[in-house]
């Protein structure tokens, strides 16, 4: 993953930029960086702030052709590896030690019916201060190179990619790096808000939780970790 790759120092969003050069023939592995956006997003339709020359912002294209119910989790997976500290909150934003989010992910997806799937997979990875409020740089950890940074997570990212044909190994990577199951829980969903305990991973990757005496599964919303 990388290659072809683009570098802008401004622009709106590199998931734009991205889908654009997707639609004009970029193949698998593309990538595009810029320094700094002008509507960047993230999930939920919430923007993405980050600070320019501070950040790693990048989008990298995906033309899947098996199922991509676990992607979001893979991408987790390698981003905590190739970070190297921190845990994961369901889905996949990486949590500091101290809850501070270091980084989000967003995967933007045109699922094939007869042509094949698309992914556009983007990152934002705060690395140095200044940070939004409430997040984490990854430098206030321990020494970072941005561009050792870059190759190692690509290169993460690559190997989790191969690994969706082993979905059992992502759902216990991704628990082995959890700081969401056991924890009292909000979730907001595009259906409503509950309170509950996180309890499992299910097999396509939703997020068990018990509310209420109830078992719900989870497949897409915003969870809030209480009492931490
Ligand atoms: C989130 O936690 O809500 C996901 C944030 C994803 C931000 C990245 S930065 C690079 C790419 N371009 C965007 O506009 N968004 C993603």
């Amino acid at each position: 993953f990388g290659r072809p790759y683009r570098y802008l120092g401004h622009t709106t969003s590199t998931q734009d930029v991205l889908r654009q050069w997707a639609e004009d023939g970029a193949p698998e592995g593309a990538v595009v960086l810029a320094e700094r956006q002008s509507a960047g997003r993230g999930r939920m339709g919430r923007p993405w702030i980050s600070t320019p020359g501070s950040s790693l912002t990048f989008s990298l294209l995906l033309r899947p052709r098996s199922p991509i119910a676990l992607l979001p989790l893979a991408v987790g997976v390698a981003l905590r590896e190739a970070v190297g500290l921190g845990g994961l909150k369901w889905p996949n934003d990486l949590l500091a030690p101290d809850g501070r989010k270091l980084a989000g992910i967003l995967v933007e997806a045109r699922v094939g019916t007869s042509s094949p799937g698309l992914v556009i997979l983007g990152i934002g990875l705060n690395v140095r201060p200044p940070v939004p409020p409430g997040a984490a740089a990854l430098s206030e950890f321990g020494p970072v190179n941005r561009a050792e940074l870059l190759a190692r997570l690509l290169e993460e990212l690559e190997n989790q990619y191969e690994n969706l044909s082993k979905p059992e190994r992502i759902l216990e990577d991704w628990k082995k790096y959890s700081v969401t199951l056991g924890q009292e829980v909000t979730v907001k969903t595009p259906r409503g808000e509950l309170r509950g305990r996180a309890l499992d991973l299910a097999e396509d990757g939703a997020l068990v939780v018990e509310s209420q005496g109830a078992t719900e599964r989870i497949a897409a919303g915003d969870v809030s970790l209480i009492g931490r």
